[in-house]
């Protein structure tokens, strides 16, 4: 869920609604508003941040202290009445709340138990319950909600408006992010800095377990346990170009297309072609650490979790260590063998995904080193860790990653070149020839949007189709299964990624003249293999989508459609072959009319396990 609140002079509506726009991606089952003016005034609906204004629209919406949600619903259904902000039984006070309050059972009982009477199905109803329990003449807002964060298990970020403290936000987290925007007799609060950035610089992350109170010209950070905190002020990199469409009909589309940039970003200052040297300031101390490491354990969910696979293979590949790819979800609850001597990386573009979060907790306690390769600069993640790489991609808004996964395996490039660079694995003549390559993977994949054209008619040929494989062998299984990914996530096709070889194990069953299936099937060391899963296909009359190096007369001749992608090394397949599957899934999600930034159900953060 996406949270932001204003203090201060300016409309508070017209902030809070700006800024949920920005969050949007984090959530849009529902969405409200609570004003103070004369009273607390709550508008709220079911549906997108754009179905509330238009419900908004006559109503009084003057202002200066607001707070708004975008909700990805977790308890109770989307609806009108599960929408945040919740209220107190007397109205005077409330909430909204990014998080599980995982006790919230028993606490609603209790407060059943004393006659408090529940409108909702949320946890969240039951948190403001509780702090209106504990509020009385004697214990100020501040304290109230102080005392109930300390009853409730779970993870939690809130902002608290009550009718009886006009003139103050209460804010709090544990587990889920929050910012405060520090302004000039204002503040701001929200889940990450989008909202904040065109107002002030000057932010305050605050820390897991802090409780802030903020009046229009003063902030009071306390611990949890009611210790008086120094906030730090952070100035914020962000612009606000970054977080607008420029010119492209979707962020998703901006954001495929950024990616010879991006790519670039990632490698500026880390990888030295001429000398064959690779540089990454952000764990060289752990260097001897990384160079004898016995096991490399990978975790992340989604698409990162993906970007981990393609890791695997180059880690292994150049380095000849063990590596072993895990869900962040699985990992946690499965008592994993964890030693000293592993190095753990985790991967998440948002830097909050609870379960990874969760997962590298897990993995501290048992003493293991963890570095984590992050997207959004400042967020969790980074901070939870010992060392780490950005993948320095920009904001990415699409809800479906598209640049944050080649950020991510570009910096897995750059890892598994690294560690073998300090173990000896490679020589340093193999390594300038590497790196001349990877020098020239931004103009490659540059190269690959010619085929964009023809990627769009294709997609038009397949778009009413209800199933859709992809097979690729290699770091092109990985590839595969980021493909199927992106397009059963916006355009709604069931869509499975599958190595090439483990098809004739099962999905050959699914196989008649209806299926369409997309081989990776570029020149390299599986390529004569692949040959022959096509061959399996067409022999069942499929219809094959192949991704072939340019100039492949082979394979053309033998399937129904190719797209070309231009001559690479083995190991940098990936960020080539990604393209015109990113590509493809934009194109067919596009023609159902779907709604490709936002598809239904996802969220771009999931800050709940
Ligand atoms: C959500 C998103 C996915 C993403 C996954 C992991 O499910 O919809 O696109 O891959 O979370 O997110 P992270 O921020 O940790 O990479």
């Amino acid at each position: 869920c996406g949270i932001v609140g204003y203090i201060g002079y300016r409309s508070a509506w017209d902030i809070v609604i700006k800024g949920l726009h920005r969050l949007e991606y984090r959530g849009y089952d529902s969405a409200g508003v609570a004003l103070m003016n004369g009273g607390l005034k709550i508008l709220k609906k079911a549906g997108k941040v754009s179905d509330l204004e238009a419900f908004a629209v006559d109503a009084d919406k003057t202002g200066t202290t607001g707070m708004g949600h975008t909700r990805w619903a977790t308890h109770g259904e989307p609806s009108d009445r599960n929408s945040h902000p919740h209220q107190s039984g007397d109205g005077k006070l409330s909430i909204i709340h990014n998080g599980i309050i995982e006790n919230y059972a028993v606490i609603k009982e209790a407060l059943i138990a004393k006659g408090h009477v529940f409108k909702s199905d949320t946890d969240t109803e039951v948190l403001i319950h509780l702090i209106e329990e504990i509020q009385t003449d004697s214990v100020d807002l501040l304290e109230a909600v102080r005392l109930a964060l300390n009853k409730v298990i779970g993870a939690y970020a809130i902002v608290v408006m009550s009718k009886d403290f006009p003139d103050q936000l209460i804010a709090a987290r544990k587990g889920s992010p929050m910012v405060i925007g520090v302004g000039e007799g204002e503040y701001f609060i929200a889940s990450d800095a989008t909202p904040i950035v065109e107002y002030t610089k000057n932010v305050i992350y605050l820390k897991d377990l802090e409780i802030a109170l903020l009046k229009r010209d003063e902030l009071i950070v306390k611990s949890i346990d009611n210790i008086i905190q120094t906030p730090y002020i952070q100035e914020l990199s962000l612009k606000l170009e970054m977080l607008e469409k420029g010119g492209f009909e979707h962020f998703m589309l901006k954001e495929i297309y950024e990616q010879p940039r991006s790519v670039r970003d990632c490698m500026r200052g880390r990888i030295y072609p001429i000398e064959g040297m690779v540089r990454l300031g952000g764990i060289k101390d752990y260097a001897e650490k990384l160079k004898n490491a016995e096991r490399i354990v990978i975790i992340a969910c989604g698409t990162s979790w993906h970007a981990g696979l393609v890791g695997e293979y180059l880690i292994e590949e150049f380095a000849r260590v063990s590596v072993e790819v895990e869900y962040a979800s699985e990992f946690r609850y499965r008592n994993p063998i964890i030693s000293e001597k592993d190095i753990v990386i985790a991967i998440s573009q948002s830097g909050e995904t609870a379960d990874t979060i969760a997962a590298i907790e897990l993995a501290k306690e048992r003493g293991a080193t963890i570095f984590g390769i992050c997207n959004v600069v400042g967020s969790s993640i980074p901070r939870l860790t010992h060392a780490g790489v950005y993948t320095h991609a920009g904001p990415e808004i699409g809800v479906a990653s598209t640049k944050a996964f080649t950020g991510q395996v570009t910096v897995l490039t750059l890892m598994a070149l690294y560690i073998a660079q300090l173990k000896g694995t490679i020589n340093n003549a193999k390594l300038v020839n590497l790196l001349t390559e990877l020098d020239e993977i931004p103009a490659l994949i540059e190269r690959c949007f010619k085929e964009d054209k023809k990627i769009a008619l294709i997609a038009e040929k397949f778009k009413d189709s209800p199933n859709c494989l992809f097979l690729g062998r290699g770091s092109g299984f990985p590839v595969a299964l980021e493909g199927a990914l992106k397009l059963k996530e916006i355009s709604y096709i069931h869509a499975e990624g599958y190595p090439a070889a483990e098809m004739k194990h099962g999905p050959i069953a699914l196989i008649d003249a209806d299926m369409p299936v997309v081989f990776i099937a570029t020149k390299n060391s599986s390529y004569e293999k692949v040959i022959s899963n096509i061959q399996e296909v067409k022999a069942r009359k499929g219809k094959v989508i192949a991704i072939v190096t340019e100039g492949d007369k082979i394979v053309k001749d033998m399937v129904d459609y190719v797209i070309e992608i231009p001559e690479s090394n083995e190991a940098f397949l990936p960020l080539l072959a990604t393209i015109p599957l990113q590509l493809l899934s934009y194109h067919i999600a596009v023609l159902r009319g779907c709604n490709v930034d936002q598809p239904r159900n996802l969220a771009k953060s999931v800050t709940v396990e």
